[in-house]
């Protein structure tokens, strides 16, 4: 069964307009001579979305990602965007449970599915992040770990909504350490969570539903990632910074 292919790149917090806009013109101009069978996501920082996405608007295979939201519509909570705001600049997806920021701001499960929601209710597509640390892997944990993550955000989705969610399996160890989960660690938690979303909803949305590998993805090993049969793409931080690299990393899929 077909599932879109994906490969996103999560910018994080860096770059300034000028390199920002740079990066952007370059990914989108190798792009344009491409065949289109992967979509190509870019997840810039929040002040240069609408400039991204109207750059890209010719490509439909190109779509820009935020790499967060709040999970109300608007009120005061300075320095904060909704999720209906950035459906109003026609951003196709919003990054959510990334672990900087279940990390850095303290992002609860509960919190999560408060977003997700709002991300759905708002029309955007969800990139959903889910992942375990190195303690929790060294316990064989990994997949219990996970799929609470699954069951505390997403399971309250209707069997509609969930499509809209692609998964991102992201081991917090293999976050920007230059230390991957080997292919095999990767197809086989990939499976898992396919076969989580098979038992939740049914076969045809599991098989149809993409799921993203990410942690220290580059050019030397995205090949023998996106081999494995339920590995649909990759979430790439670091190596989505230098256009050549990013783009090697989209070839390989
Ligand atoms: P990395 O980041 O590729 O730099 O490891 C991936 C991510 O955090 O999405």
């Amino acid at each position: 069964m077909s599932r879109k292919l994906m490969v996103a790149g999560n910018w994080k917090m860096n770059k300034n307009l000028m390199e920002a806009l740079t990066l952007a013109s370059q990914v989108i101009t190798r792009a344009k001579k491409m065949s289109g069978q992967v979509e190509i996501v870019l997840a810039p920082p929040s002040p240069y979305l609408h400039t991204i996405n109207s750059m890209s608007k010719d490509l439909s295979y190109v779509k820009v990602a935020a790499q967060d939201c709040h999970h109300k519509t608007s009120g005061a909570f300075t320095g904060d965007i909704s999720a209906s705001m950035l459906a109003s600049m026609n951003l196709a997806y919003v990054i959510l449970g990334h672990s900087e920021r279940r990390k850095h701001h303290h992002e609860s499960d509960v919190l999560l599915a408060q977003k997700v929601s709002a991300a759905i209710e708002a029309g955007l597509s969800v990139i959903f992040c889910c992942g375990e640390p190195l303690s929790v892997r060294e316990k064989k944990e990994h997949e219990l770990f996970v799929l609470q993550q699954l069951e505390a955000s997403l399971w309250h989705l209707d069997a509609t909504q969930i499509k809209q969610i692609v998964v991102a399996y992201e081991p917090i160890w293999a976050i920007g350490t230059g230390q991957t989960a080997t292919a095999e660690q990767a197809q086989e938690m990939h499976a898992f969570i396919r076969n989580s979303i098979a038992q939740k909803y049914t076969q045809t949305i599991a098989q149809t539903t993409t799921i993203l590998y990410g942690g220290s993805c580059n050019p030397a090993n995205a090949g023998a990632l996106f081999a494995n049969e339920d590995v649909d793409g990759g979430l790439v931080g670091g190596a989505s910074l230098k256009a050549e690299q990013f783009i090697q990393i989209i070839q390989a899929r």
